[in-house]
């Protein structure tokens, strides 16, 4: 078991393989929080927390005179409101009197194996292999009757705790959640901790920031309605001194597709707090006496063997816990071509043909029709909404269409944007009421389209049935599902007045239940997810996503700080990265070996490449399969950081046994006259030896300690954007001195 309640200490221990994390039920029946670190035995930590009578700083009212018990200073599983405590706090309810209060202790909980589900929102499963254990612990408000239940799913040998907080109304009037956190993280000592977040903008996601806690609230969030390129609901806190390889972190992955917030305070006794959950601007959730309300789960981890060791939790846990689609592990992904880049929205089904026959000669083995095949849709001023063929473009129909490109030997995907509207379109005309648009005022227009009230039933319903009816009139191996712009103008028509506060969350949960609809019912399909590029890219988003498309900017220099900041958290299996025509003095091989750090393929016109490049693209698609498993299995490990070194960017996957690794070299600045340079191996096995080849030429034999201790020398007479690819596959013999190296 991996809860571990001992009843007389009145403490739970939830151990992972590694990890510890400890809770207690203490003075008064408040729940405390003692600790979250290394795994250690089941012994009780109270001894960490100590008390002191702290000014300005109140007491519970039963703690009587007892003036060293202050909630404002004691570490907290879930916080209480007006109770004394001054920080940031993870809930925040007018209950059915108009009071704002919430004084939560224990009541009960409950233990059972195997990991808690939520109405609405994804989790994680349990993948054969786990271990899987679920603490419930429920505190009340013994005035309000409201209860929040704290739930814990520890995934043992994944190094995962899965948490989310569940509120239900055990009073007899209506109460309004203005704020209600999935998680309250309390650090007895946070003032050497940094925060990590993948800040961004679109073109330009998932960027890496790190910073030092300081004596304020630091705020990480999404207000867009959308996860959003400018912020990824994921934050790490790691220790100032923490590197790749050592050293304390702490990652929090909310799984949720909509606005969020992450709250980190260092509070005056340098203690730290971190919430995370539904951001709470423009939120006011009604819950009914009876009805339950649940948060969207976070995916915690701790290592403290450093932030490589942390993103493997996490690329492990996402290629294994969140997706069943078979094209996670078991179907391989074909190399795709893209029409956007190519044609835009100028095309039809004869420029398709003959993009898929060019294609073909690539390597590419599926075409995919981007925007601007249903409705009336020339450009992105109408159309959406219409979701059956313009066959003015796909002249011979859909079903023929695909059946032509099948005969070719090709695969045949699509494009949807399903959650928008154009005020030109028939859907519109039809109803107009199923817009977001508040009464009386005009809503806000971004790429000159609206978004639909997602969250009303009928909308959710035309949706699943006009797409589905599409996907089942054709032979259609691939989705991609875009949104295109933020969501603004909060309003559902299908609301009262005072359910209004409801709209941003519900949008996201009727936008999983268009999914379930779509998605869950053709597993056949291999969906992919974009946001105008990563506007949307999240962990609950790959519990139906097999892979996101990253960004729309195909520069491959500026992929190589995408991929980068992405890779904390996200594997390569569900990087959506393409070659495209973007920066033309980088050739096509540096681009591919770029785009291999992420699932290949092609963003470009096959019609009008020449000869020399078809080969080149062909040959890089024959190693998008050859280095398939390692690239979307293995380890990957970030060799540089490209926000600091500029001659060199470089990576590396190695595989589960540790016998074959690629590790990739991209020049990007070399210096007149320069050093030379070496690029260290990591997580290969020190005493075993390897060959190492590019090019199919072994250039050296060497040991992996030589590899991780001295290097690849990396030559230094050659041009800036040139793509090294170095393969490493163990030997049984090796004398360190063979290949072409040595000369
Ligand atoms: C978004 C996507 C692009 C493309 C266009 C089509 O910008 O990110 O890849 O699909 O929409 O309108």
């Amino acid at each position: 078991m991996s809860i571990v309640y001992n009843s007389s200490k009145k403490t739970f221990s939830l151990h992972t393989a590694g990890t510890t994390y400890q809770l207690k039920i203490g003075n008064l029946n408040y729940v405390k929080h003692l600790y979250y670190g290394a795994r250690i035995p089941d012994e009780d930590l109270i001894y960490l927390v100590r008390r002191y009578d702290r000014g300005f700083s109140g007491n519970p009212y039963d703690s009587l005179k007892e003036r060293t018990f202050s909630l404002d200073a004691q570490p907290q599983e879930f916080t209480t409101q007006q109770q004394g405590d001054f920080r940031i706090n993870s809930i925040e309810v007018q209950n059915a009197d108009g009071s704002f209060s919430f004084n939560g202790r224990y009541v009960s909980h409950q233990i059972y194996k195997g990991p808690f589900t939520l109405h609405g929102l994804p989790t994680a499963f349990a993948d054969e292999q786990d271990t899987v254990d679920t603490l419930e612990l429920t505190i009340e408000d013994s005035v309000s009757k409201v209860q929040v239940t704290l739930l814990y799913s520890v995934f043992e040998e994944k190094n995962i705790i899965m948490r989310a907080a569940r509120v239900r109304n055990g009073g007899d009037g209506r109460i309004s959640l203005k704020r209600i956190m999935s998680l309250n993280m309390d650090y007895l000592n946070g003032k050497d901790l940094d925060l990590i977040s993948l800040p961004g903008r679109y073109g330009q996601e998932r960027q890496i920031e790190r910073q030092p806690l300081t004596h304020h609230v630091h705020k990480i969030r999404s207000g867009r309605g959308i996860s959003s390129h400018q912020q990824n609901p994921f934050i790490a806190l790691a220790e100032r001194t923490a590197t790749e390889d050592y050293g304390s972190a702490y990652g929090f992955a909310l799984m949720y597709s909509g606005s969020f917030l992450a709250e980190v305070e260092l509070d005056q006794y340098d203690q730290a707090r971190l919430v995370m959950g539904i951001n709470d601007r423009l939120f006011s959730y009604p819950v009914d006496p009876g009805q339950e309300f649940d948060t969207p789960a976070v995916l915690m981890t701790y290592t403290h063997k450093g932030l490589t060791k942390m993103s493997h939790t996490y690329h492990n846990f996402i290629r294994s816990n969140l997706n069943r689609s078979k094209f996670v592990r078991d179907v391989r992904r074909p190399v795709l071509i893209n029409t956007w880049e190519a044609a835009f929205f100028n095309f039809d089904d004869e420029k398709l043909i003959e993009i898929a026959k060019a294609a073909k000669g690539m390597g590419v083995e599926m075409i995919v029709m981007d925007d601007g095949w249903f409705g009336k849709r020339d450009d992105d001023n109408s159309g959406l909404g219409d979701w059956y063929v313009n066959e003015k473009k796909i002249k011979c129909g859909l079903t023929e269409l695909v059946r032509q490109i099948n005969d070719l030997g090709m695969k045949f995907g699509i494009w949807f944007e399903p959650e928008m509207v154009s005020e030109d379109s028939d859907l519109f005309r039809a109803h107009p009421d199923w817009v977001m648009e508040i009464p009386g005022r005009h809503a806000v227009r971004s790429r000159n389209q609206l978004v639909l009230d997602v969250g009303r039933k009928e909308v959710q319903d035309y949706l699943i049935e006009s797409v589905n009816r599409i996907l089942d009139s054709a032979n259609i191996y691939y989705v991609k599902w875009d949104i295109n712009r933020a969501i603004t103008d909060l309003w559902s028509n299908a609301l009262t007045a005072d359910e209004q506060g409801e709209v941003s969350h519900r949008y996201v949960l009727g936008l999983y239940r268009v999914m379930d609809g779509i998605i869950k019912t053709h597993p056949d399909i291999m969906f992919e997810g974009c946001a105008g590029g990563g506007g949307r890219f999240d962990t609950a988003m790959l519990t139906y996503f097999v892979q996101y498309w990253s960004s729309d900017n195909t520069k491959p220099l500026d992929n190589l700080k995408l991929h980068y900041g992405s890779s904390f958290l996200y594997p390569v299996c569900t990087m959506g990265a393409h070659v495209s025509e973007a920066s033309p003095m980088v050739p096509f091989e540096t681009k591919a070996a770029i785009a291999m750090c992420g699932t290949f393929g092609y963003e470009l016109d096959a019609t009008k490449m020449k000869k020399k490049e078809i080969r080149a693209c062909k040959k890089m698609s024959e190693l998008y399969h050859k280095y398939y498993d390692l690239n979307f299995f293995g380890d990957y490990y970030r060799l540089s950081n490209p926000f600091e070194q500029v001659n060199l960017v470089a990576w590396e996957t190695v595989s589960k046994d540790r016998l074959e690794a690629l590790v990739t070299v991209i020049t990007v600045n070399l210096t007149v006259n320069g050093p030379q340079e070496y690029i260290k191996c990591k997580g290969l096995i020190a005493d075993q030896y390897y060959q190492l080849e590019r090019d199919g030429i072994c250039l050296v034999t060497a040991s992996g300690m030589a590899l991780m201790h001295g290097g690849i020398p990396i030559p230094r007479e050659i041009l800036e954007f040139t793509a090294f690819l170095y393969h490493l596959k163990a030997t049984s013999t090796g004398d360190g001195s063979h290949g072409s190296f040595d000369e």
